[in-house]
């Protein structure tokens, strides 16, 4: 085994700058936990930007190898359930965030945050879903325990991004009639062929609802961006609807009013991938190595090396990005 290794750590500069290099760890340097992972291939998150850009709530000490994405094989093991070449998913719980994360070839984690990688699942198409997908599971699974997803109206804003393109093709899959909020104007055949049935600019989904109740037209919600295009959402919802709350982008405070939860009886789900207990987070692998299996997942990916992550790291702050990144380690 080679006693080092290649990472991309971040670090805080003289001039207080945070500043992205490709450096030579040690493994000796990692953690002192269970399982010694060779990590096989990582995906691009938008706290990973977060961590990697020193924005306060993510890390706290630079410094640091972000990523809250992997999946590898076990190459040490003090758990005999997780025998050495073991192949393993590991995502959140506090990986990347201040312990050293999936942007390098090696990590050290408790067994208690990895899962062995479904049969019918390999290590590279885990990370093409990586923590994206899950989120976008958990927000599917939070509305199909109270509405049956076929022929479901569903909304997803974000749409093209991690979260939001993998909830359009999975919910699609199912039966569900999305309708995706975007705010790119050419992401509307990419979008189509996730299988939402309808796409709409997220300027045009703004300007088109009426406060504080538009007229109610969808059954249920994967919002990833928060703020305003939440408040929108909210107002369009029809009787009985779930809406699964799971990211910012668009900001972290949202206007709303009563009328959607004692005039048409809406329910506001919140969804935490990182914390998620392992059990919830084997079944929502499960489902996506059997029942939500997305063929040819591979067109929703862009595939990097450690080399060339960090333009999609500023692509991704930006908002800019168009479904998934996977990089190979
Ligand atoms: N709760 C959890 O466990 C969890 C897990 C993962 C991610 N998240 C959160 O979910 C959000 C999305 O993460 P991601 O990895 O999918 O990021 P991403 O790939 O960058 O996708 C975000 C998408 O949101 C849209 N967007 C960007 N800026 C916007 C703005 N100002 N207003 C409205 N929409 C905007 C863009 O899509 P369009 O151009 O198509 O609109 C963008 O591609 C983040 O806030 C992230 O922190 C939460």
């Amino acid at each position: 085994m080679s006693k080092y290794f290649k990472a991309l750590t971040t670090s805080l500069n003289n001039n207080g700058k945070y500043i992205n290099r490709i450096t030579k760890r040690a493994i000796g340097d990692l953690p002192n936990y269970e399982l010694l992972v060779k990590v096989k291939y990582s995906s691009l998150n938008y706290k990973d930007a977060l961590s990697a850009t020193g924005i306060k709530g993510v890390t706290r000490d630079y410094p640091h190898t972000p990523g809250i994405d992997a999946a590898g094989v076990v190459e040490e093991s003090s758990n005999t359930s997780f025998p050495v070449g073991t192949a393993v998913i590991i995502t959140g719980y506090d990986l990347g965030m201040n312990t050293s994360g999936g942007f390098g070839q090696y990590i050290r984690v408790p067994s208690k945050w990895a899962v062995k990688c479904p049969a019918s699942l390999s290590t590279k198409e885990a990370m093409m879903i990586g923590t994206a997908g899950l989120t976008a599971g958990l927000s599917i699974s939070a509305i199909a325990e109270k509405l049956k997803l076929m022929n479901l109206s569903v909304i997803v804003t974000g749409a093209t991004g991690g979260v939001g393109s993998i909830a359009v093709r999975v919910l699609s899959s199912l039966g569900a009639k999305v309708t995706a909020v975007t705010g790119k104007k050419e992401g509307t055949s990419f979008l189509k062929t996730l299988g939402a049935e309808k796409v709409i600019l997220r300027d045009d989904f703004l300007n088109s609802t009426k406060f504080p109740l538009n007229k109610a037209l969808y059954s249920a919600a994967v919002d990833v961006a928060g703020g305003n295009i939440l408040s929108a959402v909210l107002a369009s919802m029809k009787y009985n609807s779930i809406i699964a709350v799971c990211g910012n982008v668009a900001g972290a405070k949202f206007e709303t009013s009563v009328f959607p939860f004692i005039l048409r009886s809406n329910s506001l789900v919140g969804i935490d991938s990182a914390e998620a207990s392992i059990k919830t987070k084997k079944n929502i692998w499960n489902n996506f190595a059997n029942a939500w299996r997305i063929k040819n997942i591979k067109s929703m990916c862009k595939e990097v090396d450690l080399d060339d992550l960090l333009p999609e790291i500023h692509k991704i702050i930006a908002g800019k990005q168009t479904g998934r990144v996977l990089i190979k380690l």
